[in-house]
């Protein structure tokens, strides 16, 4: 089914003081999960779910060291810009920041320490659905009071949702990916700021739910959804990743097999990267890629 294609941010900003010291001379971003670096894994998310064109948001002092890992995104097949967000006004100030960006399109907003894996057919299915709705994500867990949590009825219509509340209604978490309608920019910016001073996402989605435009699909137990906010998320994360990549000999979130598997880069193109790369592990297995030994 053909279906308007989303622009996709990323938004990799913040200070990340919960995980001081480790970032006080890094982008948290940045840190590694396991063998590569944290933003691969919401990059490569994106490309999942077929978006080529993205805007990478970050602090005026961080976005140096994107540029230098992510470039102009060509070798991925891809069109990656920069924009900077200069204080952390909050998540939906991206979509602000992001609006020339954006255009006309939807867009798909996923956060830089949010991780997920397995079964994307949750998210496929979004991309292709009514695109004048917002879409949302539910994920099970056992503790949501450090997230959006939503109450949503079968059919997917959200029947409430808060921030970080004490006292959650269900076990649904939000996870930090989001599409919006086009006009989701000028939506954000007549949001009022929250009492951290922040243009929260869940302020805007409630905006959305309000007008009966806003639907939750379940990410099911299939899928793992990790947000890498602490060091101990950060241990789990990484600890996951060299599980299942140790067990299977396949890697997680490399964005050049992605790139090569969604057909953004053919054969060639795939030799010319893996002929650039420094010999290690990641290129070896890029290798058997290539050869379509895995
Ligand atoms: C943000 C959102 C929250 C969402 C979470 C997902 O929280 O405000 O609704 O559940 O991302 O990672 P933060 O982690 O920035 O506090």
């Amino acid at each position: 089914m053909s279906h308007v294609e989303h622009r996709g941010i990323l938004l990799a900003g913040g200070k990340g003081t919960r995980l001081y010291p480790l970032t006080a001379s890094t982008s948290k971003h940045l840190m590694a999960v396991f063998d590569k670096p944290m933003v691969y894994y919401p990059l490569t998310t994106l490309m999942m779910a077929g978006v080529r064109e993205i805007l990478v948001i970050s602090t005026p002092g961080d976005l140096p060291r994107y540029r230098a890992l992510l470039g102009d995104g060509a070798p991925w097949g891809l069109r990656v810009e920069y924009a900077e967000q200069a204080e952390p006004r909050g998540i939906a100030e991206a979509l602000v920041i992001g609006e020339e960006f954006i255009g006309d399109r939807p867009v798909m907003l996923v956060l830089g320490d949010n991780l997920i894996y397995g079964r994307y057919d949750f998210l496929r299915k979004s991309v292709e659905d009514d695109p004048t709705t917002a879409r949302i994500f539910a994920y099970r867990v056992d503790d949501p009071s450090s997230y959006g949590v939503i109450d949503f009825d079968d059919d997917g219509t959200v029947l409430s949702i808060e921030e970080k509340p004490k006292d959650p209604k269900s076990h649904w978490a939000v996870p930090g990916l989001y599409l919006y309608p086009a006009g989701a920019a000028a939506e954000a910016r007549s949001l009022a700021p929250s009492g951290r001073g922040e243009m929260e996402i869940t302020d805007l989605n409630r905006r959305y739910l309000e007008r009966g435009k806003l639907r939750a699909r379940k990410m099911g137990r299939g899928t793992a959804w990790f947000d890498t906010g602490t060091p101990q998320d950060l241990l789990e994360a990484a600890n996951f990743i060299e599980a299942i990549q140790r067990r299977q000999g396949l890697i997680i979130g490399c964005p050049e097999e992605v790139a090569y598997r969604q057909g953004f880069i053919g054969h060639d193109h795939l030799m010319r990267l893996i002929g650039d790369l420094p010999a290690c592990a990641y290129r070896d297995y890029l290798q058997l890629v290539a050869e379509d030994l895995v």
